[in-house]
C-alpha cells in the first residue's frame, strides 16, 4: 500500500479507517484545517466555563487492602461519585510504564502494518481489532480523535492474534490487574451484601474482559473536537490507566460541571459502569466521563472493561429488592444491551434507559 496523502475532498473514513492511517495519520501529513467529519457538534464540545476546578474525585491508598475503612472508602467513592483513583495497589511501575510504550510503538507503525488488525465492525468477541467511533446520531458521523485497539481478554481469545508490539505488554498487565479487580468488585459487592464472588457470580461480574489501547494523537485545534465524548462504560467496572497527559474529565456530582481526572503517577482511576448501577438497582452509579485532547502531546490510556458475559441476565441483585424496594431497571440479556450500546451509542446517562421499567 502507498502511503497516501490527505486531501481536504476526500473519504475521511476510507483513510482513517479502511486504510488504517488513523487519526495519527491525519496528523502526520501536517494536518491544518481539522476535517469537517472531526468536528464535534456544539453540545458535545468541553467548554472551559464548564470545568470546575474546586473538587476532585477521591484517591484511595490500597497498602491495607484489608482495612475496613478502605473498603468502606470504595463504596462510599461508588456511591457518590461512580470513580476513584487508586494508588499503592501492587501493579509495579514498569508494567504500566511498558503497556503506555507499547501504545506508543503499535500506533506508529506504519498503516500497511496496521490495517492487519482493522475490522469493518465492532465485534464483541473478537480477539483484536483496531476501530474508531464514528458516532451516528441522525446519520451524522462525527470521528472521535483517537485511534484505539481492543484485546479480547477471555478464555476463548487466541493472544497470537494480537500485535507483537502489544501483547506481551498487555498478557503481563492482565496477569497483575484480573485479580485486583476481582478484589475491587468483591469489596464493591460486599457494600450490597452480596457475599464473594463464586462461581455462579464469576461470568455476571467479570465474564468477559478486553484491554483497549487508546492514543490521542496531538490536535491543531482541541477545542472543536473530542478524543472521547461523553459517555459511561457499559462495563460493571473500569479500570484505566493513562500517561501525564492529561485530559480525562467526569461529570461532577452537581450540575452539569466537569472534573479532571489529574493523573497521578502509578495511579489507575476507576470507573463504575453501567451493569453494576443496573444491579446495584442505583445504588452505585456509572459515571459519565469524556476526554479532551491536548494541542502538542499524544496521550496513551489504557481501559480494562469488566463485563458480564454476553449470555448473562442483567437485573437488580435480588439482594436489593428484598425488603420490597422498587427494581429500576428490568432483567435483560447482555447480548441485547450491549447491541443496543454499540449500535446507538447513547450520550451520557442515556445508555441506561435502554434497561429501565
Ligand atoms: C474509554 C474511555 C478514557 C481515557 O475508552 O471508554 O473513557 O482516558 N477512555 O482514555
Ligand atoms: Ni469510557
Amino acid at each position: 500500500m502507498t502511503s497516501s496523502k490527505f486531501e481536504p475532498n476526500d473519504d475521511i473514513l476510507d483513510f482513517v479507517i479502511k486504510k488504517a492511517n488513523g487519526l495519527k495519520g491525519l496528523v502526520d501529513r501536517s494536518l491544518e484545517i481539522i476535517p469537517n467529519q472531526c468536528i464535534q457538534p456544539k453540545e458535545h464540545r468541553l467548554y472551559k466555563s464548564q470545568i470546575d476546578n474546586q473538587e476532585s474525585i477521591p484517591t484511595i491508598d490500597l497498602s491495607n487492602f484489608d482495612d475496613l475503612n478502605v473498603e468502606k472508602s470504595i463504596q462510599e467513592a461508588a456511591s457518590k461519585w461512580g470513580c476513584f483513583q487508586i494508588i499503592n495497589h501492587g501493579i509495579p511501575i514498569e508494567v504500566l510504564e511498558d503497556l503506555k510504550d507499547a501504545g506508543h510503538k503499535f500506533f506508529e507503525l506504519p498503516p500497511e502494518e496496521k490495517v492487519k488488525y482493522c475490522k469493518d465492525n465492532y465485534g464483541a468477541g473478537e480477539s483484536v481489532l483496531m476501530f474508531w467511533s464514528a458516532i451516528g446520531e441522525k446519520n451524522e458521523k462525527v470521528l472521535e480523535w483517537r485511534d484505539s485497539i481492543k484485546h479480547g481478554c477471555n478464555p476463548q481469545n487466541d493472544s497470537n492474534l494480537w500485535p507483537p508490539q502489544t501483547r506481551n505488554q498487555v498478557l503481563e498487565y492482565q496477569k497483575w490487574a484480573k485479580p485486583l479487580a476481582k478484589k475491587l468488585l468483591e469489596i464493591l459487592l460486599k457494600g450490597l451484601n452480596v457475599n464473594v464472588i463464586d462461581e455462579s457470580l464469576e461470568p455476571l461480574l467479570m465474564g468477559t474482559m478486553s484491554i483497549n489501547i487508546n492514543y490521542y494523537p496531538p490536535c491543531p485545534n482541541p477545542s472543536i473536537t473530542m478524543g472521547a465524548r461523553r459517555h459511561c462504560d457499559g462495563s460493571c467496572i473500569t479500570l484505566l490507566f493513562q500517561d501525564d497527559t492529561g485530559g480525562l474529565y467526569v461529570q461532577g456530582t452537581e450540575g452539569d460541571k466537569w472534573i479532571h481526572v489529574n493523573p497521578i503517577k502509578g495511579a489507575l482511576a476507576v470507573n463504575i459502569g453501567d451493569l453494576l448501577q443496573i444491579m446495584s438497582n442505583d445504588r452505585y452509579k456509572s459515571i459519565e466521563h469524556c476526554v479532551a485532547v491536548d494541542s502538542s502531546r499524544a496521550r496513551v490510556s489504557v481501559p480494562l472493561f469488566v463485563n458480564a458475559s454476553l449470555d448473562s441476565v442483567i437485573g437488580p441483585f435480588p439482594q436489593m429488592l428484598k425488603d420490597g424496594e422498587k427494581p429500576v431497571y428490568k432483567h435483560i440479556l447482555h447480548s441485547d444491551y450491549w447491541d443496543n450500546f454499540y449500535r446507538k451509542r447513547p450520550s451520557g446517562k442515556a445508555s441506561l434507559d435502554f434497561a429501565k421499567i
